[in-house]
């Protein structure tokens, strides 16, 4: 086990536990799909958490459990001590294929988000342009989503779910359908973006590189049933730009021990925290 610094807990994942239904052709006797098993984890606020797991281990079911938009069959989810039934303000989620509405423009796709959360129309305007500053996108307000790129889409996405100003950001593969270049400038738009407005941030991947380059710790989850195999501290500095994080003494270290992990559940040195 590591020893975490004294530090407030934003989020707790507390011996929770996700099946689903069995379908009805396995028959009346069957058992509930367990998907997610006892996962403990505990994020801290302020915290960038990065979370990685083979493809069905459970890590949009989740993320979706943080977001309060499915309840846990065991155990529960806790925010602020507070056991979480349902959505809120304070959170808010990216997922993976955008969601934005292809026959509104840029400008009111965001405009919805705030008007959802009740944001007076008065402010919008102001919050809009603000934060399609925040990713470069002050040129594209009027456009719609099929006038965009994958990266702008996401882009988008990501300043819709920053105009709420969410004290939690929950993003669930937001670059995976990236190029590479797009992805690791956005990687960096994100570092910085979490730096200056003090967010949790729970972010899913696949990608060991991505983990390594954002996290400041990277949960990584078996499948079958989806639990949490272990816990790394990673050793880099928050601000360090993702050069000096690749180059760093022990990236190609972890990079290995999580990849071992990742294939071989049972090569985790430590006990999930
Ligand atoms: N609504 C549902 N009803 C029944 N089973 C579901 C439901 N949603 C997800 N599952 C099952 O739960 C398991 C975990 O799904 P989930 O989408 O959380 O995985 P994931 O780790 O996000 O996978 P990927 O990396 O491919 O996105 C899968 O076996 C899936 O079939
Ligand atoms: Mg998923």
């Amino acid at each position: 086990m590591t020893t975490q610094p004294a530090r407030p807990i934003r989020l707790r994942f507390e011996n929770l536990s996700k099946s689903y239904p069995a379908t009805v052709r396995a028959g009346r006797n069957a058992t509930g799909n367990l998907v997610l098993k006892d996962i403990e984890l505990d994020v801290f606020e302020g915290e960038f958490l990065v979370i990685v797991g083979p493809s069905g281990c459970g890590k949009s079911t989740l993320l979706d459990l943080a977001a309060g938009l499915s309840l846990p069959t065991g155990g529960r989810m806790v925010l602020d001590g507070r056991t979480v039934t349902k959505p809120g303000p304070e959170r808010s989620v990216v997922f993976q294929n955008y969601a934005l509405f292809p026959w509104k423009t840029v400008f009111d796709n965001i405009a919805f988000a705030l008007a959802a959360a009740g944001v007076p129309r008065r402010t919008q305007y102001e919050r809009v342009r603000r934060v399609l500053a925040l990713v470069g996108l002050e040129d594209a307000a009027d456009r719609y989503p099929h006038q965009l790129s994958g990266g702008m889409k996401q882009r988008v996405a990501i300043a819709r779910s920053l105009s709420v100003e969410p004290e939690v950001l929950l993003m669930d593969e937001p670059f995976g359908a990236l190029d590479a270049q797009t992805r690791e400038d956005l990687q960096v738009e994100l570092r910085r973006l979490w730096r200056r407005n003090n967010m949790t941030i729970i972010f899913i991947t696949h990608d060991i590189d991505e983990a390594l380059s954002l996290g400041q710790r990277v949960a990584v989850m078996g499948r079958a049933p989806g639990r949490v195999v272990d816990v790394v501290q990673l050793p880099f500095q928050p601000d360090a730009a993702v050069d000096e994080i690749r180059t760093h003494p022990e990236y190609g270290e972890l990079r290995r021990y999580i990849r071992a992990v990742l294939s071989h559940p049972d090569a985790a040195t430590q006990a999930a925290v």
